[in-house]
């Protein structure tokens, strides 16, 4: 603290503004052309950070220069999107997702943390926790899915891993929890646009996950683009200053989205830079990311009495607090100092190949042609995505290389040596050329199985990437019920960053898998699966839809007064689909086969401070091992405000041997029975609760038990 008031003492107006000023370097574009860095500027200490750099030898230059050659030595806080993995990429968030496995999650962050500290970075940009329930948004592949409590489980997780258990370490990282919040309600999905959702779905749905990152101990936040009914993020004092800083007691950074400070004046809130740079730092926002708009419009801004001395150098002081707990001013040069070690890239390889096996979905299994017969001698690899290398980085892979994926060809052969595999492209990913399936249906006649790769490119999913259509893109179809025409047993692979809307492929392929975009091992881990090497545990962390016409859809929908009840003509549905999801969250075929018995919940009654212990009888029917998930869902029948027909209150994951009987328990605590009350406070109120336990969010599969929650 010493430190930081007398930087704070001796800094000039300009030098302080400088802390609050990241700018972008020349690497990877991540949005639209902001400022650029200026090794003039870090000379003179207008820059305090700098983002999308890497390279132990790049970064030691750039932070050579404010150290030694700036007027007070201040160090930079170098930040990149390290999202799914540094230079190891792992599966893209969505698909990660799949294994709700929150160890799994946080050894991935901290595998991510270890390289992208070697190569300089003191920051990363994530996590991405926004929840995300409109599979036309393309950013839902970065998020944790639909439901806040995964995603707050998942924020959690991330920020350990991400930050280890000391900050200053060199292997150590600051998280940024991100995207603060609702940027997943988008109106129609449609990326940037407004939103307009009500207090309650905020405190409900969209701010959980942001209260369990500031728990873990975020280092960071970062508002989101978009405006919450007129208000921008960027400059919503309610939810920064409110019910962030006040209410939650996060103390950490606030930094900008891209650009987002000057984006005010898009927004219409602001009429120059002045105005934006005041509203931005009267909400809290510490750092300006490249728009350089503090550094234009602070200086009139304090001039003009819009902000004053004192809230500027809050804001310094957060940054300098945050470098210092980062171990810059200690050691500048500590990250990337170490000599890379290379058996710690054969480790994140194997460990890229569990989390890709693991995030893998088993969606349909209509033939039992899986796992493939070791016997199988000639099988037709088909579609644009078999020997795609780059797509299956996903979509944000900034140190990622395409040279480093085992694309899903080569890892079928790989795994099947005696087995001749032969491919074709038959179609591209996007594009309405047909002329290569004739040829890939020539490849087909001549194999015992198929093996059909579709889906989309990485880059229809991610920022600036909202579709309305959720079929195939291109000519895939055309392609796949040429190769489906031929009646041979047909496995589908589908690459993609969100659920694609495939009821006709569903309908007719022996089986198809969500692979997602798994990284650089998706050839092994794919053939892991499909070989039986392993067994098939990913499990939906949304609900897939049928129709784009059904989006939003998921699962704690509010009953109604009239239930959607199929068949039921005045209740909650649609004339012309079904109203459930073509898969339910949770959903995931395993080649074992799990029975679920004896749900018991007691005590009957259970009052505030106590608990309900909830337990079942799990049974693996299956021929082989696997590994079951079990998701506990409550129901609060009757309360002052209508409640969710379901909200998720926990997980279970169970590895059972072949006909072998397992015990599930929860303790469920009776305060995870409060709820947002009509005054929009946490309220517990007394009644009864159903509890279902169940593999997926469908009904059908629930065991359910009633307790009464007594006050
Ligand atoms: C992008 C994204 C944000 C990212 C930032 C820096 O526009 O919205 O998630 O961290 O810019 O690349």
């Amino acid at each position: 603290m010493e430190r930081v008031e007398t930087l704070v003492a001796e800094m000039t107006l300009a030098e302080k503004i400088g802390q609050l000023n990241m700018v972008a370097s020349t690497g990877v574009v991540t949005g639209p052309s902001g400022s650029r860095a200026t090794h003039q500027g870090i000379r003179a200490g207008t820059i305090g950070g700098l983002f999308n750099l890497w390279g132990a030898d790049e970064v030691r230059a750039v932070q050579r220069i404010a150290v030694e050659e700036s007027r007070l030595g201040v160090p930079l806080l170098l930040g990149l999107d390290v999202i799914h993995g540094h230079r190891t990429i792992f599966p893209v968030p969505l698909a990660e997702a799949c294994a709700f496995d929150v160890g799994l999650w946080e050894r991935t962050a901290r595998a991510a943390a270890e390289e992208a500290a070697a190569d300089g970075i003191a920051m990363t940009f994530a996590p991405m926790i926004d929840v995300a329930r409109d599979p036309r948004w393309g950013r839902i592949v970065e998020s944790p899915g639909e439901d806040p409590w995964v995603a707050s489980e998942l924020a959690a997780a991330k920020t350990r891993g991400f930050q280890g258990g000391d900050l200053a370490a060199a292997d150590s990282v600051a998280a940024t929890a991100k995207h603060l919040c609702a940027y997943g309600a988008v109106t129609a999905g449609r990326e940037y646009a407004s939103v307009d959702v009500s207090e309650r779905t905020l405190r409900e749905i969209y701010l959980p996950p942001f209260s369990a990152a500031v728990a873990a101990g975020t280092a960071a936040i970062m508002p989101a683009f978009i405006d919450i009914a007129g208000v921008p993020m960027t400059i919503n004092p309610t939810l920064l200053k409110g019910w962030l800083r006040e209410r939650v007691g996060f103390d950490g950074v606030l930094i900008s989205d891209y650009n987002a400070v000057a984006e005010l004046i898009n927004h219409g809130v602001a009429a120059d830079s002045v105005e934006a740079a005041a509203l931005a730092l009267n909400a809290g926002v510490d750092i300006d990311m490249t728009s350089n708009t503090y550094t234009q419009g602070l200086p009139a801004a304090l001039d003009r009495g819009l902000v004053t001395m004192a809230d500027i150098e809050a804001s310094v002081r957060r940054v300098l607090r945050l470098k210092e707990r980062l171990g810059l001013f200690a050691d500048p040069y500590r990250r990337g100092s170490a000599a890379p070690d290379d058996r710690d890239g054969k480790s994140r390889r194997l460990l890229a190949r569990e989390a890709a096996r693991r995030a893998i979905v088993l969606l349909t299994h209509r033939c039992p042609i899986l796992p493939l017969s070791p016997n199988t001698r000639r099988i037709a690899v088909v579609g644009p995505l078999a020997t795609a290398r780059e797509e299956m980085l996903g979509s944000w892979a900034s140190a990622g290389r395409p040279a480093d994926v085992v694309s899903i060809l080569e890892g079928l052969k790989a795994a099947m040596p005696d087995c001749r595999i032969d491919d074709a492209r038959g179609v591209d990913i996007d594009g309405e050329d047909e002329r290569g399936v004739a040829v890939a249906i020539d490849l087909c006649a001549h194999a015992e199985i198929i093996v059909l790769c579709l889906g989309e490119s990485a880059a229809m999913s991610g920022e600036a990437a909202s579709r309305t259509n959720l079929g195939l893109p291109g000519r895939q179809r055309a392609l796949a019920e040429a190769v489906l025409g031929l009646g041979k047993p047909t496995v589908v692979l589908l690459s993609s960053g969100r659920p694609l809307a495939l009821s006709w492929l569903f309908e007719r392929a022996d089986a198809v898998l969500a692979t997602w975009f798994l990284g650089i091992e998706s050839g092994h881990a794919i053939a892991d699966v499909l070989t039986g090497k392993f067994n098939p545990s990913g499990r939906l962390p949304l609900s897939w839809l049928r129709s784009v016409g059904q989006a939003p859809i998921y699962f704690s929908q509010r009953p109604t007064g009239r239930p959607t009840t199929p068949g039921v003509h005045y209740s909650s549905s649609y004339l012309d689909m079904l109203s459930t999801p073509q898969f339910p969250f949770g959903h995931g075929l395993s080649y074992s086969r799990f029975v679920l018995s004896n749900l018991r919940c007691e005590p009957a009654v259970v009052k505030a401070g106590e608990e309900v212990q909830v337990s079942l009888e799990v049974r693996n029917d299956g021929p082989i091992g696997g590994e079951v998930t079990l998701f506990l869902f409550v129901r609060d029948l009757v309360a002052s405000v209508a409640r969710p027909v379901l909200e998720l209150k926990g997980v279970r994951k169970l590895t059972l041997g072949a006909d072998e009987n397992r015990q599930a328990t929860w303790r469920l605590p009776a305060q995870a029975l409060a709820f947002i009350g009509e005054n929009l406070e946490p309220v517990l109120e007394a009644g009864r609760f159903e509890i279902h336990v169940g593999q997926t969010a469908d009904p059908a599969g629930f065991l359910t038990g009633v307790i009464e929650l007594a006050t």
